[in-house]
Protein backbone atom coordinates (compact mmCIF):
# COMPACT_ATOMS: atom_id res chain seq x y z
CA UNK A 1 0.00 0.00 0.00
CA UNK A 2 1.29 3.37 -1.04
CA UNK A 3 1.39 5.37 2.49
CA UNK A 4 1.87 8.18 1.06
CA UNK A 5 -1.69 8.33 -0.46
CA UNK A 6 -3.01 6.59 3.15
CA UNK A 7 -2.73 9.64 4.79
CA UNK A 8 -4.12 11.66 1.91
CA UNK A 9 -6.73 9.71 2.72
CA UNK A 10 -6.80 10.61 6.12
CA UNK A 11 -6.41 14.10 5.69
CA UNK A 12 -9.60 13.83 3.26
CA UNK A 13 -11.30 12.50 5.91
CA UNK A 14 -11.00 14.74 8.37
CA UNK A 15 -11.82 17.76 6.15
CA UNK A 16 -15.01 15.77 5.44
CA UNK A 17 -15.89 15.24 9.05
CA UNK A 18 -15.07 18.82 10.00
CA UNK A 19 -17.47 20.14 6.84
CA UNK A 20 -19.70 17.56 8.17
CA UNK A 21 -20.67 19.50 11.27
CA UNK A 22 -20.64 22.63 9.49
CA UNK A 23 -23.14 20.78 6.42
CA UNK A 24 -25.17 19.57 9.52
CA UNK A 25 -25.23 22.63 11.88
CA UNK A 26 -26.45 24.64 8.45
CA UNK A 27 -29.01 21.93 7.42
CA UNK A 28 -30.55 21.63 11.09
CA UNK A 29 -31.57 25.78 10.09
CA UNK A 30 -33.66 24.32 7.08
CA UNK A 31 -34.81 21.09 8.41
CA UNK A 32 -38.96 21.44 8.69
CA UNK A 33 -39.81 17.63 9.60
CA UNK A 34 -39.27 16.82 13.25
CA UNK A 35 -38.55 13.47 12.54
CA UNK A 36 -36.17 14.51 10.39
CA UNK A 37 -34.57 17.39 12.94
CA UNK A 38 -33.94 14.81 15.38
CA UNK A 39 -32.20 12.73 12.67
CA UNK A 40 -30.12 14.95 12.00
CA UNK A 41 -29.40 16.22 15.82
CA UNK A 42 -28.14 13.06 16.58
CA UNK A 43 -25.74 12.78 13.29
CA UNK A 44 -24.37 16.18 14.05
CA UNK A 45 -23.25 13.98 17.50
CA UNK A 46 -21.89 12.06 15.93
CA UNK A 47 -20.11 13.81 13.21
CA UNK A 48 -18.27 15.33 15.84
CA UNK A 49 -17.24 12.29 17.37
CA UNK A 50 -16.05 11.27 13.92
CA UNK A 51 -13.95 14.52 13.43
CA UNK A 52 -12.03 13.46 17.33
CA UNK A 53 -11.76 9.64 16.14
CA UNK A 54 -9.92 10.93 12.91
CA UNK A 55 -7.96 13.41 14.94
CA UNK A 56 -6.75 10.20 17.52
CA UNK A 57 -6.35 8.07 14.69
CA UNK A 58 -3.59 10.48 12.68
CA UNK A 59 -2.09 11.28 15.75
CA UNK A 60 -1.47 7.41 16.62
CA UNK A 61 0.05 7.18 13.23
CA UNK A 62 1.84 10.63 13.43
CA UNK A 63 0.46 12.64 11.31
CA UNK A 64 0.28 16.55 12.18
CA UNK A 65 -3.23 17.57 11.68
CA UNK A 66 -2.62 20.93 10.69
CA UNK A 67 -0.49 19.68 7.26
CA UNK A 68 -2.38 20.77 4.31
CA UNK A 69 -2.90 18.81 0.66
CA UNK A 70 -4.34 20.20 -2.32
CA UNK A 71 -6.78 16.92 -2.19
CA UNK A 72 -7.71 18.30 1.62
CA UNK A 73 -8.60 22.38 0.25
CA UNK A 74 -10.48 20.90 -2.50
CA UNK A 75 -12.73 18.62 -0.12
CA UNK A 76 -13.15 21.81 1.93
CA UNK A 77 -14.32 23.37 -0.60
CA UNK A 78 -16.65 21.63 -1.16
CA UNK A 79 -17.66 21.64 2.17
CA UNK A 80 -18.07 25.13 2.12
CA UNK A 81 -19.97 25.14 -0.94
CA UNK A 82 -22.66 22.89 0.26
CA UNK A 83 -22.89 25.40 3.07
CA UNK A 84 -23.45 28.05 0.95
CA UNK A 85 -25.76 26.44 -1.29
CA UNK A 86 -28.00 25.80 1.74
CA UNK A 87 -27.50 29.48 3.07
CA UNK A 88 -29.00 30.33 -0.53
CA UNK A 89 -32.01 28.55 -0.62
CA UNK A 90 -32.86 30.14 3.15
CA UNK A 91 -32.55 33.62 2.37
CA UNK A 92 -34.69 32.85 -1.01
CA UNK A 93 -36.54 29.96 -0.88
CA UNK A 94 -39.57 28.86 0.73
CA UNK A 95 -39.04 26.28 3.69
CA UNK A 96 -39.78 22.86 2.11
CA UNK A 97 -37.69 23.96 -0.90
CA UNK A 98 -34.96 25.01 2.08
CA UNK A 99 -35.36 21.80 3.52
CA UNK A 100 -34.77 19.97 0.13
CA UNK A 101 -31.95 21.50 -0.76
CA UNK A 102 -30.31 20.70 2.84
CA UNK A 103 -31.40 17.11 2.14
CA UNK A 104 -29.45 16.69 -1.05
CA UNK A 105 -26.18 18.84 0.73
CA UNK A 106 -26.47 16.13 3.99
CA UNK A 107 -26.19 13.31 0.79
CA UNK A 108 -23.97 14.69 -1.17
CA UNK A 109 -21.49 15.06 2.10
CA UNK A 110 -22.04 11.68 3.07
CA UNK A 111 -21.58 10.10 -0.10
CA UNK A 112 -17.72 11.22 0.60
CA UNK A 113 -17.76 10.12 4.14
CA UNK A 114 -19.22 7.41 3.76
CA UNK A 115 -16.53 6.30 0.86
CA UNK A 116 -13.76 7.36 3.06
CA UNK A 117 -14.41 4.86 5.44
CA UNK A 118 -14.87 2.41 3.23
CA UNK A 119 -11.43 3.02 2.34
CA UNK A 120 -9.95 3.14 5.28
CA UNK A 121 -11.76 -0.32 6.32
CA UNK A 122 -10.05 -1.57 3.20
CA UNK A 123 -6.65 0.14 4.21
CA UNK A 124 -7.28 -1.25 7.02
CA UNK A 125 -7.29 -5.17 5.92
CA UNK A 126 -3.95 -4.73 4.28
CA UNK A 127 -2.19 -2.50 7.12
CA UNK A 128 -0.17 -4.05 9.15
CA UNK A 129 1.25 -3.58 13.12
CA UNK A 130 0.35 -0.51 14.83
CA UNK A 131 -1.09 1.32 11.49
CA UNK A 132 -3.40 -1.90 11.24
CA UNK A 133 -5.20 -1.54 15.05
CA UNK A 134 -5.68 2.21 15.07
CA UNK A 135 -7.09 2.12 11.42
CA UNK A 136 -9.32 -1.12 12.90
CA UNK A 137 -10.40 0.18 16.04
CA UNK A 138 -11.65 3.41 14.26
CA UNK A 139 -13.50 2.08 11.36
CA UNK A 140 -15.40 -0.22 13.79
CA UNK A 141 -16.10 2.50 15.91
CA UNK A 142 -17.98 4.57 13.02
CA UNK A 143 -18.80 2.40 10.13
CA UNK A 144 -22.38 1.54 11.01
CA UNK A 145 -23.08 5.19 11.98
CA UNK A 146 -21.94 6.64 7.76
CA UNK A 147 -23.92 3.55 6.98
CA UNK A 148 -27.02 5.23 8.46
CA UNK A 149 -25.98 8.57 7.55
CA UNK A 150 -26.08 7.69 4.47
CA UNK A 151 -28.85 5.90 3.53
CA UNK A 152 -31.30 6.90 5.75
CA UNK A 153 -30.63 10.60 4.67
CA UNK A 154 -30.87 9.39 0.54
CA UNK A 155 -34.35 7.71 1.50
CA UNK A 156 -35.38 10.77 3.39
CA UNK A 157 -33.98 13.04 0.39
CA UNK A 158 -36.20 10.91 -1.99
CA UNK A 159 -39.25 11.00 0.20
CA UNK A 160 -39.30 14.92 0.70
CA UNK A 161 -38.87 15.47 -2.95
CA UNK A 162 -41.96 13.13 -3.68
CA UNK A 163 -44.16 14.86 -1.26
CA UNK A 164 -43.38 18.36 -2.53
CA UNK A 165 -44.13 16.73 -6.37
CA UNK A 166 -47.69 16.18 -4.66
CA UNK A 167 -47.48 12.46 -4.56
CA UNK A 168 -47.80 9.98 -1.34
CA UNK A 169 -44.67 9.81 0.54
CA UNK A 170 -43.15 6.89 3.05
CA UNK A 171 -42.34 9.20 5.93
CA UNK A 172 -40.12 8.42 8.00
CA UNK A 173 -38.60 6.37 4.65
CA UNK A 174 -38.53 2.77 4.39
CA UNK A 175 -34.67 3.18 5.18
CA UNK A 176 -35.18 4.44 8.68
CA UNK A 177 -38.14 2.11 9.38
CA UNK A 178 -36.24 -0.83 8.84
CA UNK A 179 -33.16 0.57 10.01
CA UNK A 180 -31.03 0.31 6.63
CA UNK A 181 -27.29 -0.43 7.54
CA UNK A 182 -26.50 -1.65 4.24
CA UNK A 183 -26.88 -1.20 0.76
CA UNK A 184 -28.59 -3.82 -0.11
CA UNK A 185 -30.70 -3.22 2.61
CA UNK A 186 -31.18 0.05 0.92
CA UNK A 187 -32.13 -0.94 -2.40
CA UNK A 188 -35.16 -3.50 -0.41
CA UNK A 189 -36.29 -0.96 1.60
CA UNK A 190 -36.94 1.42 -1.42
CA UNK A 191 -37.83 -1.39 -3.56
CA UNK A 192 -40.72 -2.04 -0.84
CA UNK A 193 -41.68 2.05 -0.29
CA UNK A 194 -45.06 0.62 -2.49
CA UNK A 195 -46.14 -1.45 0.02
CA UNK A 196 -45.88 1.11 2.76
CA UNK A 197 -47.89 3.46 1.32
FE1 LIG B 1 -18.83 10.87 9.62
Amino acid sequence: MKQEQLNELLYQALETELGGVQVYTTALKCVVNEDLKEEWEKYLDQTRNHVQIVQDTMTTLGLDLKTETPGRKVVRHTGESLVKAMEMALESAEPAAAELVAAECVTLAETKDHLNWELIGEAAKKATGETAKALKAAHEEVEEQEDEHLYHTTGWTRELWIESLGMKAVLPPPEEEKDVKTAIGAARAKHARADML
